[in-house]
């Protein structure tokens, strides 16, 4: 990906150069999963594949931008006096929103821009592109506005726009891990507190592998907001007898002492996952720093046996690849990554076997589930920024 390519583009779009540049990444998390509106921790990075834009303030109040990933739908105009959600202008709404949370949280922008974006970060894959897009606009109006927004409000006002604005009721993972991302860094985030610490991810002669089921994630929202009000019946019936706020408070033991206050046992299961997940992820934390690589690849492959099984959001696409991948020579763990229900896996995989790994895995699964899956080997980079015009 290059800006020049952008730069190109915006001119033919909008017969002007632009200005300024920016990027927002995408995110994998290495576990922790379903953990962060229970008010757990998780363990995310941001990756290298990302969503750039080049933008250039107007003099009137118009934001119009063009997509090189949605060329078709071409370009989206609307004033910052009209900010509502429109069907029809589709991917926009994720920086439309965006653009009123800022204002309604009290920043004012002079004027309007336009924008061409294009990203690399696979569509519907998981690996969280509507927050980059987001943390991408929140970055881009500061930087072009010479606006101060605190990082942290970015990456809340990011979450509002899912919640509020798109209607996916989503925790703050995926904002957090691209507003905060640093190059070779994991993030353990307590997601209660938003107390967080980086810890370098060195995997030895290891590379993240990321496997891309080709899965569209169809129904995910619906089930998605499913799996978070059966945790919330859970917790409300477990507070009938304990003092917790979130699910992620409990250790292993006292939830198996209070599960029976859980009177349905597909929600026991549901908390099950996500406190145990809560504990698997800080001893994941606490292998990585002394370096053992093996256990922490372990407790990826528990995690990814619990959110089959108890959380029930993998399905056959992503089981299929993981368990190709828990197969193979030369792999530490293995594991789905995001919210599920399609989208991608992750592995660590030893380098000598990164080549027939993807080789093998990927015939695996096509002879399995009849089409190709798709392999990357991911690099932890930066948190959303301006970067130069080159
Ligand atoms: C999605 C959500 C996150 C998180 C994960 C599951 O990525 O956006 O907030 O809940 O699913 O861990």
């Amino acid at each position: 990906m290059n800006v020049t390519m952008l730069k190109t583009t915006f001119k033919e779009i909008f017969e002007a150069s632009p200005e300024q540049a920016f990027f927002a990444p995408g995110r994998i998390n290495l576990i922790g999963e379903h953990t962060d509106y229970n008010g757990g921790h998780v363990f995310p990075c941001a990756i290298t594949y990302g969503t750039y834009a080049v933008a250039r303030k107007r003099s009137d109040n118009l934001v119009r931008m063009y997509s090189m990933n949605f060329a078709d739908i071409g370009i989206i105009e609307f004033t910052l006096n009209q900010l509502d959600y429109e069907k029809e202008h589709n991917w926009a709404n994720y920086p439309k929103g965006m653009i009123r949370y800022i204002l309604e949280a009290g920043y004012q922008l002079p004027s309007g821009f336009e924008c061409v974006i294009d990203g690399n970060i696979p569509n519907g894959a998981g690996l969280s592109s509507s927050a980059s897009i987001e943390l991408l606009t929140g970055v881009l109006v500061a930087g072009l506005f010479g606006i101060d927004i605190p990082r942290l409000d970015v990456i809340k006002l990011g979450k509002q726009v899912e919640n509020q604005f798109i209607g996916v009721n989503s925790g703050i993972m995926d904002q957090f891990a691209i507003g905060m991302g640093k190059k070779n860094a994991g993030i353990l985030l307590d997601c209660q507190t938003l107390h967080y610490e980086y810890a370098p991810i060195k995997l030895e002669n290891h590379k993240i592998i990321i496997m891309n089921t080709n899965k569209r994630r169809e129904l995910a929202d619906s089930k998605y907001n499913e799996r978070r009000g059966e945790c919330e019946e859970a917790l409300a019936q477990l507070q009938e007898k304990l003092p917790i706020e979130a699910l992620g408070q409990l250790s292993e033991a006292e939830f198996d002492e209070n599960q029976q206050l859980i009177t349905n046992e597909t929600v026991r299961k549901r908390a099950k996952h996500a406190v145990y997940e809560n504990v698997r992820t800080v001893k994941a934390l606490a292998e990585l720093k002394t370096g053992n690589i093996e256990a922490f690849g372990q407790l990826m492959n528990q995690s990814h046996q619990s959110l089959r099984d108890d959380y029930e959001v993998t399905g056959i696409e992503l089981d299929s690849l993981v368990e190709a991948a828990w197969a193979h020579p030369g792999v530490l763990g293995a594991r789905m990554t995001g919210a599920g229900f399609g989208g991608c896996a992750i592995a660590v995989v030893a380098n000598e076997e990164v080549e027939n790994f993807i080789a093998n895995v990927g015939a695996a699964y096509r002879e399995k589930i009849g089409y190709n899956a798709d392999f990357y080997v991911a690099s932890i980079g930066d948190g959303a920024k301006e970067i130069t015009m080159e």
